[in-house]
């Protein structure tokens, strides 16, 4: 059978480093095709050479057998290829429907026929089930709400091979379920997809075919039937994984970070409501809950970016009211955003550049407003090496790494210096799973050191895994804590993270 899609070949160098080795790639029409590969590994770099938005250096791309060669995404567009980006590309500011059709020239352009469109919007929505609401501003949208609207623009555009790079890491389980439906749907109707993903187990769920890469090399291709989740693991990393294991809690002395009563209210919105705990030295406190229900207020909240309207934060003993981010992680207070785009790196500035964010103030690297160039360097080449972050090279600025290593550039930053305090938000997020083991064995490391370690995670298992006590937060309240022990009850967990208040769960 002659594939829909087959790439062969292909070569890409940037500054001349390959990123792309001599990489082929067949895709059949009906087929969702799961490419993997560690972080780095070049699998964006392939889908973007595909896409018209990078050129090749080599190879051939054959498009229902015939030579193809995709200068643009729009010449990829016209094809009937499309692609959803590791970072989205909606205009926030426009509504679900000009978001779809921006650009498009229709029948009548300049005079679009809105109820037309409209009708269209929500035959792909109800055909797929793909759901969102026309009128909407995307910048009222969930992060699923907006992948469903990349989704959407794109099968409007009648697209018959979709692209998706790393869908699934911004959505919850619940989420990622619907979103899967809504895959299966398509290739119910004959429509083609190359999912880029790090979770196996979602591999093994709706892949049909995997391919993976590694170090810029096609090392595998195989139907996912003669596959299991240990002999994929070991193809894309070369090696058995362990997972971390956590020690018995060390009860470091010291005060902890604690919150008493913090509320926080915004633009007449209730985002936090009395929250109270602590986060003791030496241990790990989870924050498990569905994504969107005040996770990030409450991060910021504790880092000093949103300044609360009730209650006190205080870290060993000391109140922190009224200091700054740079004070608070003077204190030695880490952060490990959800969001790296916004704000936790600058994407126009080099590795170097972006590490000393967080020391431009510090003695050590600068001295009466002039940077000590060599010892930046010098504290680059060892953040470099401990969490071996690749790149192109180390002056190069940081939107050309690879979407994990980014991640990993913000984790050396954060974790490096023995800090107090670690608000860690989706640290994992976007990490090959080595790299997600290895983060994790560090924040059990800084446990071990005595850090306050909050873990902010919609991904339950991390939580599971990692936690001393696990708290569950919904609509800015926290539910209940309880010991993560191993007779932890997770169905009340589910229920709390539901909006069930401890207690009553039992009770009922
Ligand atoms: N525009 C660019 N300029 C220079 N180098 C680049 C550019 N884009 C990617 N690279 C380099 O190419 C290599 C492959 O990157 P790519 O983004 O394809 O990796 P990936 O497999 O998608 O990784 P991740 O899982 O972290 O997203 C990396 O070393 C990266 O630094
Ligand atoms: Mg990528």
């Amino acid at each position: 059978m002659m594939a829909l899609l087959e790439m062969r070949h292909i070569d890409k160098l940037f500054f001349g480093r390959y990123a792309n080795r001599d990489v082929s790639l067949q895709v059949q029409k009906g087929e969702i095709h799961a490419l993997l590969g560690e972080n780095g590994a070049g699998k964006t770099t392939l889908m973007n050479i595909l896409y018209g938005i990078y050129r090749r250096d080599g190879g051939e791309i054959f498009w229902r057998g015939e030579a193809a060669d995709f200068l643009s995404p729009k010449d990829a567009i016209e094809k009937n290829i499309g692609m959803v980006h590791q970072h989205f590309m909606l205009v926030p500011t426009l509504t679900v429907a000009e978001n779809i059709t921006l650009g498009l020239r229709e029948k009548g352009y300049p005079f679009t026929d809105r109820a037309a469109l409209s009708a269209r919007v929500a035959a792909i929505s109800e055909k797929y089930g793909l759901l969102v609401e026309p009128g909407a501003l995307i910048s009222s949208l969930s992060v699923g709400e907006r992948q469903r609207v990349e989704i959407i623009k794109l099968l409007y555009r009648g697209a018959e091979l979709l692209i998706l790079d790393e869908p699934t890491a911004v959505l919850t389980p619940g989420e990622t379920a619907g979103f899967f439906n809504v895959l299966k749907r398509l290739r119910a109707d004959g429509c083609s997809v190359i999912i880029i993903t790090h979770r196996i187990p979602e591999v093994m769920e709706i892949a049909d075919r995997v391919t993976v890469l590694r170090d810029t090399r096609c090392v595998f291709s195989a139907p996912i039937a003669e596959l299991d989740e240990i002999k994929l693991s070991e193809h894309m990393i070369g090696r058995e994984l362990a997972p971390p294991t956590r020690g018995k809690a060390t009860a470091a002395g010291g005060e902890g970070l604690v919150l008493a009563g913090i509320g926080l209210q915004e633009n007449g919105i209730q985002r936090l409501r009395d929250v109270t705990f602590s986060a003791r030295p030496g241990e790990i406190l989870g924050i498990a809950g569905v994504d969107g229900n005040g996770q990030k207020a409450l991060a910021e909240t504790i880092m000093g970016i949103r300044r609360p309207t009730a209650g006190e934060i205080s870290l060993g003993g000391r109140s922190l009211a009224g200091l700054s981010v740079a004070a608070r992680k003077a204190l030695g207070m880490a952060y490990i955003s959800d969001d790296r785009h916004e704000d936790g790196l600058v994407l126009d500035m080099d590795l170097a550049e972006n590490l000393l964010l967080k020391f431009n103030r510090d003695k050590r690297y600068a001295s009466r407003g002039l940077i000590d160039q060599k010892r930046v360097l010098q504290k680059l080449r060892e953040a470099v090496g401990e969490y071996d972050i690749r790149a192109p090279s180390l002056r190069v600025p940081i939107r050309y790494l690879s979407g994990g290593n980014q991640q990993k550039l913000i984790l050396a930053r954060e974790l490096s210096d023995h800090p107090q305090v670690i608000v860690a938000f989706q640290p994992t997020r976007g990490l090959d799973i080595g790299a997600s083991e290895f983060i994790r064995q560090q924040l059990l490391a800084h446990r071990e050191m005595g850090a306050r370690v909050l873990l902010i995670s919609a991904d339950l298992e991390e939580i599971r895994a990692l936690s001393d006590r696990i708290a569950v937060i919904h609509k800015g309240c926290i539910m209940g804590i309880r010991d993560n022990s191993d007779d932890l009850d997770m169905t009340e967990i589910g229920l709390m993270m539901a909006g069930n208040p401890a207690g009553e769960v039992r009770a009922g």
